[in-house]
């Protein structure tokens, strides 16, 4: 018998290259999405590439009785993913009531779901940004954790603090949060990768839009950072990496391995890079040259983050096998493979 995992937000960009590393260690998957930032079409991606189609149920967290129904309908599973989130830092400045609605309501209905079912682990999906400006690098999970910036960043860090309270209050509730780095790449088929809503926020799909003409230029947001070349650094880290990791935090869950009931690891290369290196890497793999500007820095951008791997290392023994030049060529394939849908 497979082992049944609930992914919320399966379809969207890290959610369904998870999906994808559990089938391939023959994990049993249903996705709950509302579909509100991915597209149905993903489940023909997943089947394409694992040859399974996943069980989907189209449904929004934010509904407390229909998310009861589901977690109902699937109580056999032994584990949660969370995903489904808001996630543009932008918009969450620009609408806090929006952000903060959605991922708490989506999280709350969730916990209170699958508690009544008693399934009893949960992976979170965190993010760097609870470290705001960090005082020392690389970033250890001891770091400091600051109030984020920005709305979007703040229901990260909440989100934490409920999983500390619901673990305290419920005996044999198991929780993992994970802090994502800088996400990008696209799965090595070229099948599967990001789809921005609109204009892309992040780096990388900036850069692989203007690259492809979907964008006149890239606009780099300062180079006047304390760096090497005056631009931000960030750690990014392989998508698929990123997946991989999940499968190995499901799997201490159900093992019983953690060593607390809420642990915290980091999902970083530990490597950083800045933009301008991005940018260079790019133009060098690709052979395309990229149309940027240097402008000024871009609100609440901090000059620095990149990871300390060490406890996801020796706790999860999980460690990156992707590099930069794996993050961008599969990025780009994925770009050029958009053009002929
Ligand atoms: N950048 C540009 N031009 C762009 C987009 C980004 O120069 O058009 C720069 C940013 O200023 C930053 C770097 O590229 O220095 C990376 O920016 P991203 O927007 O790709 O990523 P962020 O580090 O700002 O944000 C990411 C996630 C957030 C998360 C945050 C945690 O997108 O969800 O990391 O630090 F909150």
């Amino acid at each position: 018998m497979k082992q049944k995992i609930i992914v919320t937000g399966g379809c969207g960009y890290i959610g369904s290259h998870t999906v994808i590393e559990l089938i391939t260690h023959q994990f049993e998957v249903v996705i709950l999405d509302d579909l509100s930032n991915s597209n149905i079409k993903t489940l023909d991606r997943i089947e394409k590439i694992t040859g399974v189609r996943p069980i989907f149920e189209e449904i929004d967290l934010k509904d407390t009785e229909k998310t009861k129904a589901a977690f109902s309908k699937h109580a056999d599973a032994v584990a949660v993913i969370h995903f489904a989130a808001y996630k543009a830092v932008a918009e969450s400045v620009q609408n806090p009531v929006m952000y903060y609605k959605n991922n708490f309501f989506s999280l709350l209905n969730t916990l209170e779901a699958q508690l009544q079912e008693g399934i009893h682990n949960f992976i979170f999906s965190s993010s760097a940004t609870v470290y705001g400006n960090p005082k020392t690098l690389p970033i250890t999970e001891e770091n400091e954790v600051q109030r984020p910036f920005s709305p979007y960043g703040n229901t990260k860090k909440i989100a934490e603090e409920i999983l500390e309270d619901i673990v305290k209050a419920n005996t044999g509730f198991s929780s993992i949060s994970l802090r994502y780095f800088n996400p990008i790449g696209a799965h090595t088929s070229g099948d599967l990768g990001e789809l921005p809503n609109g204009i892309p926020n992040n780096l990388m799909p900036y850069i692989t839009q203007t690259a492809a003409g979907i964008r006149k230029e890239l606009q780099v947001f300062g180079d006047d950072y304390d760096t090497k070349d005056g631009t931000a650094i960030r750690d990014y880290i392989h998508v698929v990496d990123l997946a991989d990791a999940h499968v190995k935090a499901v799997k201490r869950l159900i093992h019983k391995e953690q060593e607390q009931a809420l642990e915290i690891f980091n999902l970083g290369t530990g490597n950083g890079y800045t933009v301008l290196e991005v940018i260079q890497s790019f133009e060098k793999i690709t052979e395309k040259p990229l149309n940027y500007r240097i402008v000024g820095r871009r609100a609440g951008d901090v000059p620095a983050l990149y990871a300390s791997t060490k406890m996801a290392k020796e706790k999860l023994g999980w460690e990156t096998t992707l590099g930069i030049d794996d993050m961008i060529s599969t990025s780009w394939k994925w770009e050029e493979n958009l053009k002929n849908e």
